[in-house]
């Protein structure tokens, strides 16, 4: 097995080359070799979704595959997903609905909620408790991360106006 190998991705529209251990996970390679540590590390064993990012616009747990594997893709991190005055309606939720408390947990619910209004733009409260299941948080009792994702629904759909903030 060579000791390094030649990958090309690109994270948040910005490609990147990069020579990488066989066995380095994406979630560290995001996070060590591209700086980006929006994207965190809650258990290292696919259980808790701190780590959700998109591969080709599907969510993924990025500590469940190689940074080799991404080789050719295209990531979206939390980072890519809004800026401070501009957030991303999924963000304006959490914001809005008090959808987190320590944050630990929030980017990686927050891909995983963009991705599921992606596939599903109205999903129902159940729904979206099936599509979170894979995100564990222990702060906030989910009901109010819920709610961040029924907002944000309503915004895409114009069912709500600018934010107060904005
Ligand atoms: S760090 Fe990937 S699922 Fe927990
Ligand atoms: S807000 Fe603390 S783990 Fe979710």
């Amino acid at each position: 097995m060579p000791d390094k190998v030649q990958i090309k991705v690109t994270v948040n529209g910005v490609e990147h080359h990069n020579e990488v251990e066989p066995r380095l996970l994406l979630v560290h390679y995001l996070r060590e070799t591209l700086g980006l540590t929006g994207t965190h590390v809650g258990c290292d064993t696919s259980q808790c979704g701190a780590c959700t990012v998109h591969l080709d616009g599907q969510a993924v747990k990025s500590c469940t595959m190689f940074a080799v594997q991404a080789d050719g893709c295209n990531l979206t991190t939390i980072e890519g997903l809004g800026s401070a005055g501009n957030l991303h309606p999924v963000q304006e939720g959490f914001w809005e609905m008090h959808g987190l408390q320590c944050g630990f947990c929030t980017p990686g619910m927050i891909m995983a909620a963009v991705d599921l209004l992606n596939k599903n733009p109205q999903p129902s409260e159940a729904e979206i408790r099936h599509a979170l299941e894979g995100n564990l948080c222990r702060c906030t009792g989910y009901h109010n991360i819920v709610r961040a994702v029924q907002y944000a629904a309503d915004k895409m759909a114009g069912k709500i106006g600018a934010a107060a903030d904005d």
